[in-house]
């Protein structure tokens, strides 16, 4: 696939509302009138394969690539986020007991992504310091933290959860937020799983390959599977020896057959039926 140009890939649709407008100046993303858009099939009357647009008050990703539209938002007050609230396991679910949750660390989750990692460590107690470089997926997780903060039964956890749109890669030197994490959390995208990958995820990767991201370095991982094995491994060299200089523990997240981040070898893990924690430090 060739990837289009910045900014080329994903529109905003225009509702006359204040906060359409606040998102398109912070994005720089283009602005389309609804009319244009009206179609729902793969037919497209103009040439935007994503747009974002508040659909339910929630902040909706629509990729209009597929026979049926695919919607993509975020939402931590219900569905799946609040499942795994309830029935996932507390501290001695795998991830919580990699992050060491039950010691309440401040966690920098350094890819945030849809932020579902990042709801299960705030709602475990800890603080949490996301870090995303796709200005979409940073608008995604913003207007979903913003209706968890709204809303009684997450209001709490969401204070917890403080997001900034950033490189990873350009750790610890731009450590402007806060404290130094205790922890940092690392999910990249995994180049070689996009077959198996649930619909969401699938056009996730293609939106990550094809909209802004805050620096070209921070992209590279979103091509990863157009990218040559060289140009992969380092930045995966780079992110993790980023994320060690900046916390003493430093988890990251794999399929459970797969290669560890980098080839570096963790000094431990934690595996469950489909997935492994390697933990780098102490
Ligand atoms: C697989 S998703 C993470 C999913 C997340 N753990 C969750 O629970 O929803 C990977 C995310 O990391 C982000 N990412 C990749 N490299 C990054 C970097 N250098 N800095 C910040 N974010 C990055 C991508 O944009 C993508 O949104």
């Amino acid at each position: 696939m060739i990837p289009l140009p910045d900014n080329k890939n994903v529109a905003i649709i225009d509702d006359n509302d204040d906060r359409t407008y606040a998102l398109a100046e912070s994005t720089a993303l283009e602005l389309i009138k609804a009319a244009t858009h009206s179609s729902e099939t793969a037919t497209q009357p103009i040439n935007f394969r994503f747009t974002l647009q508040w659909i339910d008050n929630k902040l909706t990703l629509k990729d209009h690539s597929k026979r049926s539209v695919v919607n993509v938002c975020i939402d931590f007050t219900q569905g799946r986020a609040l499942h795994r609230l309830k029935y996932g396991g507390g501290h001695g679910q795998e991830l919580a007991r990699a992050i060491k949750t039950r010691e309440l660390p401040l966690v920098c989750d350094a890819t945030a992504g849809l932020g579902r990692d990042a709801f299960v460590f705030a709602s475990l107690g800890c603080e949490v310091i996301l870090l995303e470089q796709s200005i979409v997926v940073h608008a995604l997780l913003k207007d979903a933290i913003t209706r968890a903060a709204a809303h009684p039964d997450t209001a709490t956890i969401a204070e917890r959860m403080t997001l900034y749109k950033s490189d990873s890669t350009l750790l610890p030197g731009n450590w402007l937020y806060h404290t130094p994490p205790q922890v940092v959390y690392l999910d990249p995208m995994y180049p070689d799983g996009k077959r198996t990958a649930k619909k969401e995820i699938q056009t996730l990767r293609v939106l990550l390959e094809t909209s802004p991201a805050v620096t070209n370095t921070a992209k590279r991982n979103l091509a990863a599977y157009d990218n040559t094995a060289d140009e992969q491994k380092d930045y995966e060299i780079s992110l993790l020896q980023a994320a060690r200089k900046t916390a003493k523990r430093v988890v990251v997240k794999r399929p459970r057959k797969a290669r560890p981040l980098a080839d570096v070898a963790p000094s431990g893990n934690i595996t469950s039926p489909n997935t492994r924690y390697d933990i780098y430090g102490s």
